[in-house]
């Protein structure tokens, strides 16, 4: 038993090895309804933890309604009506069997697709905020002027000619001179991610990944086995002795970072950093993957140069969505990378896809470089700095503790003692309020009294009342 729970199991907590043990056996039908489980000690005796290991893990499955407590009886399989929200356990079972590691992670989606009125855990931005109507007129241009679109592949590396305009949009907007050849359109950056972990990564690899981060990057990374270790992000960037150390002893392939407006926590590693990230990764020779999500979202300055700006021995490679502010339903990022790292992730974007669609590059291509898409983003940045401005006001009575972002869609709030964010969002679904708490963005699992609140989605009009909510829930929690 140990040893399917061991493998590739990483850095991850024993008390989540023993929660996907318990999970799959209930999952397996070993444990039916209302059966009886094997009381703490036995299975602690069984997969040798410690008692207080299995405690844990009992108890988080009896949070999340999987099991439910007997006094003096023990812990039993909970009716399957009463499983987590919105999750039918047979679905359940058949993505535990595909993929046993995935299950647990991916509760950020599971967190999103539940109906509230008070959408604080997307970190989109809300579709009033987007030139919808100047989009639609745009699609139809694209059919006017290539009306082959649809009667063809694109390349695997994406459409020259938009390769071409994105490399003119780089020299200019950052001075980085790049050949058309090293740049990659990917169908949103959540793909170059999982491009990059198949190129890259093999299993038993150790990756370095920042504590907390974007959660479904810690998916993609657990999906290949990994062993990962965190490197903490602070407001002022990572502490670069440790992050010597670690990559000098534990030898990581590569460091997943997202050093601009940080996703969740607004964070911004400075520039002197960027610099001696670079040098070390030549060092080590330690691949640095930049996520640059949220470069363009910035409120008055603009962010530093990526690190790619700095590279000169090809070691970062650069990621670019302009989903977020452009038209998320493109699903368009631009992947860039020197010649000898692209040709390892060109083989894996042509098993994965053959090449983003043509059509979603040549709407983007028009749309993107016009000066009207330009000129909508620069109100853009105006009215999500006053979103940002009016829910931090509203939080202000709390005494809850953040760093104000310079730019991006979230808030990473501190909870005060005692308060933990797992049972705080099980009071807001409730009123009909969602966060991301913070537990989910940390690879450790834990991170309990953060939680992640993005301002860009909820409609103005309601964001008053789902901050009011949030705050009353938390009073409640503590009472
Ligand atoms: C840090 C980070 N990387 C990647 C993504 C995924 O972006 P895309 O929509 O382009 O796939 C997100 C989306 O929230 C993100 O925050």
């Amino acid at each position: 038993m140990q040893s399917s729970w061991e493998a590739g199991s990483g850095k991850r907590t024993l008390h989540q090895s023993v929660y996907d043990v318990i999970i799959q056996g209930i999952q397996s039908g070993k444990w039916g309804e209302h059966e009886r489980l094997p009381s703490v000690r036995q299975l602690a005796e069984e997969i040798q933890v410690h008692r207080l290991t299995v405690l844990k893990a009992y108890q988080r499955l009896q949070d999340e309604g999987v099991v439910v407590s007997k006094y003096k009886s023990g812990y039993f399989v909970a009716p399957a009506s009463q499983g987590p929200a919105g999750i039918n356990r047979k679905e359940q079972a058949w993505t535990y069997r595909a993929k046993s590691q995935y299950i647990h992670r991916s509760r950020l989606s599971d967190i999103h697709r539940i109906p509230v009125e008070y959408q604080m855990s997307e970190a989109l931005i809300n579709p009033n905020l987007l030139p919808n109507a100047f989009l639609s007129n745009h699609v139809k241009q694209v059919f006017d002027k290539y009306p082959r679109v649809l009667s063809t592949y694109s390349s695997v590396k994406g459409d020259p000619e938009l390769r071409e305009e994105l490399t003119q949009y780089f020299m200019q907007k950052q001075g980085i001179s790049l050949h058309p050849e090293e740049l990659m359109i990917t169908t949103g950056s959540q793909q170059a991610i999982d491009l990059i972990s198949r190129a890259f990564v093999k299993s038993g690899d150790t990756i370095l990944i920042e504590r907390p981060t974007y959660s479904p990057a810690i998916d993609v990374f657990v999906q290949q086995n990994v062993k990962i270790v965190p490197v903490e992000i602070t407001p002022m960037g990572y502490d670069l002795d440790r992050l010597d150390q670690l990559m000098r002893d534990e030898k990581p392939s590569l460091f997943y970072m997202n050093p601009t407006f940080q996703n969740p926590t607004g964070y911004t590693v400075p520039v002197p950093q960027r610099k001696q990230l670079v040098e070390m990764a030549e060092r080590y020779a330690c691949i640095l993957v930049e996520d640059e999500v949220y470069h363009d979202m910035y409120f008055g300055a603009m962010p530093p140069a990526p690190m790619f700006y700095y590279d000169t021995e090809g070691y970062v490679i650069h990621i670019r969505s302009f989903s977020k502010y452009v038209a998320p339903g493109l699903r368009i990022s631009v992947l860039a990378a020197r010649p000898e790292m692209m040709q390892a992730i060109v083989p894996v974007k042509a098993l994965s896809d053959n090449g983003t669609p043509l059509l979603t590059q040549k709407i983007f291509q028009q749309y993107f470089f016009s000066s009207r898409l330009q000129n909508h983003v620069a109100k853009l940045r105006t009215a999500l700095e006053l979103r940002k401005e009016k829910m931090e006001a509203l939080l202000a009575p709390t005494g809850w503790k953040w760093n104000s972002p310079g730019g991006g869609l979230n808030l990473w709030v501190q909870l005060p003692e005692p308060l933990s964010a797992d049972a705080l969002l099980q009071r807001c679904l409730q009123a009909s309020v969602a966060f991301v708490p913070g537990r989910i963005c940390d690879p450790l699992d834990a991170m309990d009294s953060w939680i992640r609140l993005s301002y860009s989605f909820i409609p103005e009009d309601r964001m008053e009342e789902g901050v009011g909510r949030l705050i009353a829930a938390a009073h409640r929690e503590v009472m």
